[in-house]
């Protein structure tokens, strides 16, 4: 079985086979606003068409290629694990990998002394979700607006946006909405101690938006007041994503539950950890005939414990914990100086090499009646006319935030040059100077998915 000579034999039917065996509605969307390129191999930070076009990688597969796609030190873990007969998941057995991984990420967050792994970052919040309602005797959970935590059942009901709740409610009971940002709304709904956990994104992921700076902290010691556990979901930001090895580090939180996954996987095996207190662990896995309470088939294959271990070592030796805050930093400088000079272009922010880049509505009348006139037919339908350009024109994907967002999101590997956020910044400012051009090519775009836009809700 040959997979490099399969995937080279079929990769030109790739659409096709997706519209007719997997999501065709994803294949209309890429279609629709000319992403339907087909690439055909990935390096670090970039993309490669078949022609061998080179293409910049904001998305990181949604965060998980923090190393680079296809690290070398990765791949050879994963080789070593198949070339070496390990004898994995035996079950009546524990497993060594697991013993160093767990290991190595407790080393990073030394507050905390247990482990569990998963196979996803929504699995890390299920798995949160039973630890938090075992250890405090309680079953309500908070959880903000616009927060996303992943789709599976437990997950999806502390999801802030409709758009994902939609069709498929009723969800679980006892799982209160609050406004991220908002101590008082906090406290009001842990005063009843009816709650087990507080769950929430340091930066959240949806539409990056920031914590302010006494919000953790501060929501920390209302948790423990109330006797509600603090749980931090580090699935997007953990790991250097923010420049620290975890978010919560920029505000000197020391949550009682951390979720990793995406990064740890080193893009290439699902996996998630739970990181959390003995006392918490204890009162799930209590007594011997407790020791399978919670637990997944595939939690802890030598696999996806081999590409946490490389993973962990790729960050420590290439120094990129360190290397995305500095990066970082001067690529938000740059992207910020451009708010002077672009009317559209109204906020960036984030932290490390999660950045988030907000638009809103122009102060000349001319552009303001051409951005009503794409934001009335969809909100956060003018971000599309930012994207698709950076995309066919500068060669970088990226991606909107969240539905009906204004923020674009930047989420590239963590191993970007200054090279690369010359590219960004150089992209950024030629698709906004296009921008202001009213007639122009971009509007006529935006024409086109305005047509689209209606035609998807008709
Ligand atoms: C903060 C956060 N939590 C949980 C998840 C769910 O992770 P997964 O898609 O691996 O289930 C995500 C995914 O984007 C996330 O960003």
């Amino acid at each position: 079985m040959n997979i490099a000579e399969l995937f080279a034999q079929r990769e030109r039917e790739r659409y096709a086979l997706n519209s007719r065996f997997l999501n065709d509605q994803m294949v209309r969307v890429l279609q629709a606003i000319g992403f339907d390129i087909g690439f055909c191999r990935g390096e670090g930070q970039y993309l490669y068409t078949r022609d061998g076009n080179r293409y910049l990688d904001l998305l990181s597969g949604y965060g998980v290629f923090a190393i680079g796609r296809n690290h070398p030190k990765l791949r050879e873990a994963l080789k070593s694990v198949l070339d070496t007969d390990l004898p994995n998941l035996i079950q009546m057995d524990v497993s060594t990998l697991a013993g160093i991984l767990a290991e190595r990420l407790l080393t990073r967050v030394p507050y905390l002394d247990k482990a569990l792994f998963v196979n996803s970052g929504s699995e890390t919040v299920e798995a949160a979700i039973k630890l938090a309602r075992a250890a405090t005797g309680r079953t309500g959970i908070v959880y903000c607006d616009h927060a996303f935590h992943g789709l599976s059942y437990g997950a999806l009901s502390l999801n802030g946006d409709e758009i994902f709740r939609n069709g498929f409610e009723p969800l679980l009971p006892d799982c209160v909405r609050i406004p991220f940002n908002d101590l008082l709304a906090l406290e009001k709904a842990l005063r009843a101690r009816t709650i087990a956990a507080f769950i929430v994104e340091p930066i959240q992921g949806k539409g990056v938006n920031m914590p302010a700076n006494d919000y953790l902290r501060e929501a920390a010691a209302i948790c423990h007041r109330y006797g509600s556990l603090f749980v931090a979901d580090e699935v997007q930001t953990g790991m250097g994503r923010t420049g620290r090895f975890l978010a919560v580090e920029h505000w000197n939180v020391e949550p009682d539950m951390v979720l990793l996954a995406k990064t740890l996987s080193g893009g290439h095996v699902p996996v998630g950890a739970v990181l959390t207190r003995r006392k918490i662990f204890h009162k799930i896995f209590d007594r011997m005939d407790r020791a399978v309470a919670h637990g997944s088939t595939f939690g802890t294959n030598d696999l996806a414990m081999a590409a946490g271990i490389a993973t962990l070592d790729v960050l420590e030796s290439e120094r990129l914990v360190e290397h995305a805050a500095r990066i970082g930093e001067h690529l938000t400088c740059k992207l910020t100086e451009m708010i002077a000079h672009h009317e559209f272009l109204h906020d960036v922010r984030g932290k490390g090499l999660m950045i988030g880049i907000e638009f809103g509505p122009p102060r000349s009348l001319k552009l303001k009646t051409a951005w009503h006139a794409i934001e009335t037919s969809r909100k956060g339908l003018f971000c599309q006319l930012i994207t698709i350009p950076l995309f066919k024109e500068h060669n970088i994907l990226s991606q909107v935030a969240s539905h009906s967002s204004h923020t674009i999101k930047l989420l590239p590997a963590l191993v970007i040059s200054e090279a690369d956020c010359e590219w960004i910044v150089n992209g950024f400012a030629s698709v906004l100077a296009g921008s202001e051009r009213v007639p122009g090519a971009i509007w006529s775009v935006g024409k086109t998915l305005v047509g689209h836009a209606v035609r998807a809700t008709a």
